[in-house]
């Protein structure tokens, strides 16, 4: 959570930290901050909201000429979103600026060891102890900002990335990360500082990603200087190419990312399928998988371990993994995983999801699973993310960048990525044969026109949002692979329209949360054809028979279940294995446009930031 921004150079800051800051806000929108320092003086602006506030007031209040600056967007950990706990942070000097995405776990300890020294603190974050425990070091040491900064950071325990300068010497910004990501964009002497490489990618392709326990010096007139604080060593930066570019991160004449990204699922399934997927040479290329088939196939189980939307998609791997390559799977909560502590062996195979590559409780999870000698797969969207780091190997979906909070194509894509991963093993394995093989390949090279033909019922959709736009509550029901799909529907109601909602596998209705169904209740039900059709048309007429109002996703063609329900929204037939893919479309649409209508803040909702990079 929290987004940094920093640049030094020859260009104006200002624009550049302000645009990035706009296009990290998916980390965190609690409030924001940029320092600029033009040579003479430093000037600060901080505000509680969105980064849009931030530069009206610092219009209003005159933006200076400057080379350097550094901007925070922040997601509140430690103190309430105001003006006073917004980044960036000065020292009590003032000397030093700073800003940092994470949690310093034992701040309290230092900031009373500060305070015995004569420091005051104005607000209650952990960055103002960070920021004047760097000054105390630097004073006392006599030593220049880099060394204070990696001497500091001895001391503390916890999670950060920060970005750093001196004004007294305007000439670098230090950089640390433990935790939290933390990216360099190189320039032709001028370095960008930022928590991904979307601020800077219409300026540089080169950049440097920091791994933990290191820190950099970004000095002009010379390269980034990096350092390993652990074995407190010098090391040759690793400059790589990013492939990303400015169309692939802005809305495309969308209202919304979130609709953008909807739309973008046929393209971005193709992208994952791009030369993995190859039915007429009758193969999936994997190199990750290929790597260590053994261990997979050897496997005595596999655990997946995400959150929320993520762990949905793990839930909807779980049935494939099961049916088609007979591999015992479960499905945990990264969060729960990682402190209760389970049983893991070494036979194990673990596969984490995660559309940032960031999420702290996946993050721990993977290192716990690692230290009891699992195999642990990363499935992950952005490239180059502490979980992609982290894990022993991996597949990206290339899904391209999700910059809409409430997660689409990143769900759709891992589904797919864990249906190839899948249908691989089963193949090796021999647990399905070499024609239903062969046909599963052709299938699911169907699945982009199938989204696109999914997609074309939007207007239905809006019209049935604009009736269910008055519900306090919804229920989302499913059966076998589209249980999940119910779950993740409801999900997406919750936290883009704040109507609370509930997911649950059509048959447990009875056991419970029947006693709701009343006429204000709308059910929305996935009711394809698949084994368990006729049983969900049984769970349609009992809802039916107490009133609800029932909006039933359906295969195109179906009659049953169009004379029960009040509203119908048909998909193309699948197969069962893949309706996931089709059946979430109309879910996802159904939350936006509801959202739209209520008012919402779509793209990023309250309370919510796109990487959760604190437990
Ligand atoms: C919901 C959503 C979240 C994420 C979860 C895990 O729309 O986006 O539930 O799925 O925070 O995030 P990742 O996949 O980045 O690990």
């Amino acid at each position: 959570m929290c987004g940094i921004v920093g640049y030094i150079g020859s260009k104006e800051a200002y624009p550049i930290v302000l645009n990035g800051l706009r296009r990290l806000e998916y980390r965190g929108y609690d409030s924001a901050g940029i320092a600029l320092f033009d040579g003479a003086q430093l000037h600060l602006c901080k505000t509680k909201g969105k980064v849009n506030a931030l530069a009206e007031k610092f219009a209003a209040q005159g933006v200076p000429q400057a080379q350097i600056g550094i901007g925070h967007t922040r997601w509140a950990t430690h103190g309430v979103p105001n003006d006073v706990n917004s980044h960036p942070h000065t020292s009590n000097s003032g000397a030093l600026i700073l800003v940092h995405n994470g949690i310093i776990e034992n701040y309290a300890a230092l900031k009373t060891v500060l305070q015995q020294r004569g420091y005051v603190f104005h607000s209650d974050t952990d960055t103002e102890v960070l920021v004047n425990l760097i000054e105390e070091v630097k004073k006392t040491n006599n030593v220049k900002l880099g060394k204070a900064v990696q001497l500091a950071l001895k001391e503390v325990e916890g999670a950060y990335a920060i970005a750093v300068f001196d004004q007294s010497k305007p000439n670098e910004i230090v950089v640390a990360k433990l935790g939290s990501p933390l990216a360099i964009g190189v320039g032709t002497d001028e370095f960008f500082i930022a928590s991904d490489a979307t601020p800077f990618i219409e300026f540089t392709n080169q950049a440097i990603y920091l791994e933990d326990h290191e820190m950099a010096v970004l000095r002009l007139g010379r390269e980034a200087r990096v350092r390993d604080l652990k074995k407190d060593a010098r090391l040759d930066s690793a400059i790589q190419e990013l492939s990303l570019n400015v169309e692939q991160i802005e809305k495309g004449g969308y209202e919304h990312f979130m609709l953008k990204e909807i739309y973008e699922q046929p393209r971005a399934i193709l992208d994952t399928f791009r030369g993995r997927l190859l039915p007429e040479e009758g193969i999936i290329k994997l190199s990750g998988l290929e790597n260590h088939m053994s261990r997979f196939l050897n496997a005595e189980r596999i655990l997946i371990v995400a959150c929320g939307t993520s762990w949905h998609a793990g839930l909807v791997a779980e049935y494939i993994f099961e049916e088609w390559a007979r591999i015992p799977v479960e499905v945990e909560y990264a969060s729960e995983f990682r402190y209760r502590n389970p049983i893991i062996n070494k036979n194990d195979v673990v596969i984490a999801i995660s559309q940032s590559g960031e999420t702290a409780d996946t993050l721990a999870a993977i290192k716990l699973a690692k230290s009891h000698g699992a195999l642990v797969y990363g499935v992950c969207n952005v490239a180059g993310s502490s979980i992609a780091r982290e894990t022993d190997a991996g597949s990206y979906t290339h899904a391209g960048p999700e910059i809409g909070v409430a997660s689409t194509k990143a769900f759709t894509t891992q589904i797919t990525i864990l249906t190839l991963i899948a249908l691989k093993l089963a193949k090796e394995k021999g647990s399905i044969s070499q024609s239903v093989y062969q046909q599963h390949l052709y299938e699911l090279q169907q699945i982009p026109q199938l989204i696109e033909e999914a997609l074309a019922s939007d207007a239905t959709i809006k019209k049935i949002a604009s009736e269910m736009v008055m519900a306090q509550h919804a229920l989302y029901l499913g059966r076998g692979y589209n249980f999940p799909v119910a779950l993740e529907g409801a999900l997406k109601l919750k936290e883009i329209s704040y109507i609370h909602a509930e997911g649950y596998p059509a048959a447990e209705m009875k056991h419970g949360p029947i006693a709701l169904i009343d006429a204000q209740m709308p059910v929305v039900v996935v009711a394809v054809n698949s084994n368990h059709y006729d049983k969900v048309v049984s769970n349609i007429e009992e809802i039916k028979a107490r009133k609800g109002r029932i909006i039933a996703i359906v295969t195109a063609g179906d009659s049953v279940v169009k004379g029960l329900a009040d509203h119908v929204i048909e998909v193309p037939k699948t197969t069962e294995a893949s309706s996931p893919l089709v059946t979430t479309i109309p879910l996802q649409l159904l939350s936006y446009h509801i959202a739209v209508m209520l008012g919402r803040n779509v793209d990023q909702p309250r309370n919510l930031a796109k990487s959760v990079t604190v437990e």
